[in-house]
């Protein structure tokens, strides 16, 4: 690896970890354990501290190796991860007001820079749903920029990750050759989606059961074409890469259905299961899925394929079902020890990462 960019790399990486871990502090403080706050506005900052802090961080960074290595160094693509980073680092800090906000819209709309590039070199349906997915980030950090409380703009957040998602999954769904009907069918899901992030903005409980549908429309679809339902029956990587993506999917469409008959709910156990169906549920087993590709593309640090992966994905389901299935029978202790749970094996998943990347980079 080009020695410059890794100096960049790693501290980036080094916020996003930061903003991850100080965001889950935050959200355990919020589901009720009574620890210290360690910073002012903690709590708060939970949602967008993940959101944008960590995932538009990684996701940033991504982009931006990705497009340094296919044409040539492309130093500028730095700045949407830099700026989000920082932004993160502002609301753990514990600043008050719009620093945090902006630096993390500046770090957004760097995302949408980088995919302007990335459109025009590469006109495609799968890069203009990822383009999109990146505005949506754009927009939701800009309402919340100019003041809009956090849970009239998570959708969009929810937006940006299940549209950049989709994207890469139907850019790998090329290789399956699908006919013009079942593309239109994956346009109508997406159409819904963007539709329903439009409606939220002038009738919020609309557009959050809209949202709903198209969440539950694509779930349905990429149950049904992705390319995972064939690779499952493959072995090692393959086979864990896709059983990752089919339970993610599930989640999606639970988080779907769960939008669908509650509408909009500005907070409360429905919107944490709601939202955490979709964030936990589904972005992280995407995230568990593509670790073992995403870590050696972008820190150069390789990771061979161990059965052990299996566990936090494994438990990560049980614990979310037992957090939502508190939430949704209003049984205090299940949600607390399952968001408890959930954190737990994050941190689980990230430690067995690094146990077997630093094997992998021993052998
Ligand atoms: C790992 C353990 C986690 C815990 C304990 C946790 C806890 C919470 C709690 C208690 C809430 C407030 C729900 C309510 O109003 O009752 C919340 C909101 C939220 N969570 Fe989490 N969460 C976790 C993980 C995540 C992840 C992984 C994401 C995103 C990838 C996420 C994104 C959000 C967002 C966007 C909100 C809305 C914030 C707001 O309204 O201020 N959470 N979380």
């Amino acid at each position: 690896m080009n020695e410059n960019n890794s100096r960049v790399r790693f501290p980036l990486m080094a916020l996003a970890m930061l903003a991850l871990l100080a965001a889950m502090w935050g959200g355990l403080l919020r589901i009720g354990w009574q620890w210290p706050t360690l910073r002012p506005g903690l709590l708060m900052a939970h949602g967008p501290l993940i959101v944008s802090g960590f995932l538009g961080t990684v996701i940033g960074l991504e982009r931006a190796v990705a497009l340094s290595a296919s044409f040539k160094s492309q130093r500028w693509t730095y700045a949407g991860p830099l700026l989000s980073g920082l932004g993160a680092l502002t609301l753990v800090v514990g600043v008050p007001g719009w620093p945090g906000p902006l630096l993390m819209t500046l770090g957004s709309l760097g995302l949408v820079a980088v995919f302007v590039v990335i459109v025009r070199r590469q006109p495609a349906l799968f890069t203009g749903v990822m383009a999109l997915g990146a505005l949506a980030w754009l927009v939701g950090n800009g309402l919340w920029l100019a003041g809009w409380p956090v849970y009239r703009v998570t959708l969009w957040w929810a937006g940006f990750l299940i549209l950049t998602i989709a994207g890469e999954r139907l850019e790998l769904a090329r290789l399956l050759r699908l006919s013009g009907a079942i593309r239109a069918a994956f346009l109508v899901a997406i159409g819904l989606l963007l539709a329903g992030l439009l409606v939220t903005v002038v009738a919020f409980d609309l557009g959050m059961r809209l949202t709903g549908v198209g969440m539950i429309a694509l779930a349905l679809w990429l149950l049904r074409y992705d390319i995972a339902r064939h690779t499952v029956r493959k072995t090692g990587l393959a086979r864990f890469i896709a059983a990752c993506l089919l339970s993610g999917y599930v989640w999606l469409g639970a988080g779907g259905l769960m939008g669908l008959i509650f509408g909009g709910v500005p907070a409360g156990p429905r919107y944490d299961a709601m939202l955490h169906a979709i964030f936990l549920g589904f972005v992280f087993s995407m995230i568990f899925g593509h670790a073992p590709i995403i870590f050696p593309a972008v820190l150069g640090i390789p990771i061979a394929y161990h059965p052990t992966f299996y566990a936090p994905l494994i438990l990560l389901h049980l614990s979310l079902l037992l957090r939502v299935a508190g939430d949704l029978a209003g049984w205090f202790p299940g949600r607390q020890w399952g968001g408890l749970l959930n954190a737990v094996i994050i941190l689980l998943f990230l430690g067995n990462t690094a146990r077997v990347a630093r094997k992998s980079g021993d052998r």
